[in-house]
């Protein structure tokens, strides 16, 4: 079989690393892809946008299975047109997708269908919001409404950083509407999972670390690094979150007549009441799948055919007991601006079987490589127990030299 991957961060190399370990894969072309990726796949210089140039490109090549890595190319419909071009495409379409372009959307789905979530208002008009700030308490989360990558989100401690955000996120111009919603308090449990319409499984779970400095401090990043499995939360909890949560989202998209076939993803905060959502998206989480796909053992070429044939229910997926650390190495001044071009150095072969470096922003240069984005290179160990994982992605990350690069060192200390 013949596959193209759309996108080009770590979530997109480590797709193409576990694709490419399927007996039934001949070739696989990723679209723009990174400088790791060229090392794996035949890289093809078309941008996520480039909606129609990349099915002339699918027909051409005569691609089997296209399998779309970033929410927006799914929420500009790429899978609809894939799908309307007579090719195979794994994702949600644009109906479905919508539950992770629109916060309101979500907010409203799971207070239709009882699934578990923090109170929350969506406002169109600053005054009301303001208003509205007024009497409530404090902690309480302010979320721009659509795709920002992570960071449209503030958790405000004082009134007055609440009203700022409000402000802000009104004068942006990006949002035209806005979230405000209750704190909740708990660890936070990101739970992924395969979903072909009705039928729903499960990933093993994973914890990310979103804030971009050791002890959660500092602003929130698309993610510094992340670990599976979570042992300090039990299975009956994931299993709770399966059967209030993931299932009945997956059935509620049915009934509202945008059936969701794709990786269906839960960002979970686990309560004193259980475990409640913060967001779900339409995709496998970054730097998650980092963590993630090296556990799976099924092949999985089959598990994204079978969701995109709607025959899930018929295959059965299974998973290693290891465990996985995945430290992020981000630009100097990220999540701020950051300056690119800079050499990498000191990245081992993968000789060594379970330590896996997935690129984000890295390109070659002239044939050397070098950083081309904030998050530039998820360092990742596989080991038998979680210690020993940090301490294989420790000792490669250290071996790794890019001119004031950091990294959190407390990546799965938690666990
Ligand atoms: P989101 O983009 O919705 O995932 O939010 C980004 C981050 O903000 C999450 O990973 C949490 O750390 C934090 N967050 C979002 N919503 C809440 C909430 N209701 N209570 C506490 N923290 C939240
Ligand atoms: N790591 C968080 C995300 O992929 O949204």
């Amino acid at each position: 079989m013949k596959i193209l991957v759309i996108g080009n961060g770590g979530r997109e190399h480590a797709l193409c690393w576990k694709l490419k370990q399927s007996a039934k894969v001949t070739s696989i072309f990723c679209a723009p892809g990174n400088g790791g990726i060229a090392s794996i796949a035949e890289l093809v210089p078309l941008g996520v946008d480039q909606i129609s140039d990349l099915i002339r490109f699918a027909q051409g090549e005569k691609i089997d299975l296209t399998v779309v890595g970033p929410e927006n190319p799914l929420a500009a419909g790429m899978v609809d047109q894939f799908q309307a071009a007579g090719l195979k495409v794994f994702g949600p379409n644009q109906r479905a997708a919508i539950i992770e372009g629109s916060k309101a959307f979500a907010k409203d789905l799971m207070a239709k269908y009882q699934i578990p979530t923090a109170k929350y208002q969506v406002f169109t008009e600053k005054e009301a919001a303001l208003d509205y700030l007024a009497h409530q308490t404090m902690p309480i989360v302010i979320k721009g409404d659509g795709l920002a990558a992570g960071k449209g989100v503030v958790v405000a401690h004082e009134l007055s950083e609440a009203i700022a955000a409000v402000i802000d996120i009104f004068a942006s111009g990006v949002h035209e509407r806005l979230v405000i919603e209750e704190f909740l308090a708990g660890e936070e449990l990101s739970l992924m999972a395969f979903v072909d319409g009705n039928t729903v499984v499960p990933m093993q779970v994973a914890q990310d670390h979103k804030p971009v400095y050791d002890g959660d401090l500092g602003p929130n990043t698309g993610g510094m690094g992340a670990y599976s499995p979570v042992p300090q939360i039990a299975q009956s909890i994931v299993d709770q979150a399966i059967e209030t949560i993931l299932k009945p989202t997956a059935n509620a998209m049915v009934a509202e007549g945008r059936s969701f076939t794709g990786i269906l993803y839960a960002g979970l905060i686990i309560t004193d009441a259980g475990p409640k959502v913060i967001e779900f998206n339409a995709r496998f989480g970054d730097p998650e799948t980092q963590v993630v796909l090296p556990r799976l053992e099924t092949d999985l070429v089959d598990v994204l055919l079978a969701c995109v044939d709607h025959r899930l229910d018929t295959l059965s997926v299974s998973w290693n007991q290891k465990a996985v650390v995945a430290v992020v190495l981000a630009s100097h001044g990220y999540p701020g601006s950051y300056q690119v071009g800079v050499p990498i150095t000191g990245i081992e072969s993968e000789a060594a079987d379970d330590t896996m470096v997935f690129h984000a922003g890295t390109t070659m240069d002239a044939g050397t490589l070098v950083t081309a984005g904030g998050r530039i290179l998820a360092v990742t160990s596989m080991d038998n127990d979680l210690r020993m994982a940090r301490a294989g992605a420790y000792a490669s990350i250290a071996k790794i030299g890019i001119h004031r690069a950091h990294y959190r060192t407390d990546i799965g200390a938690k666990a």
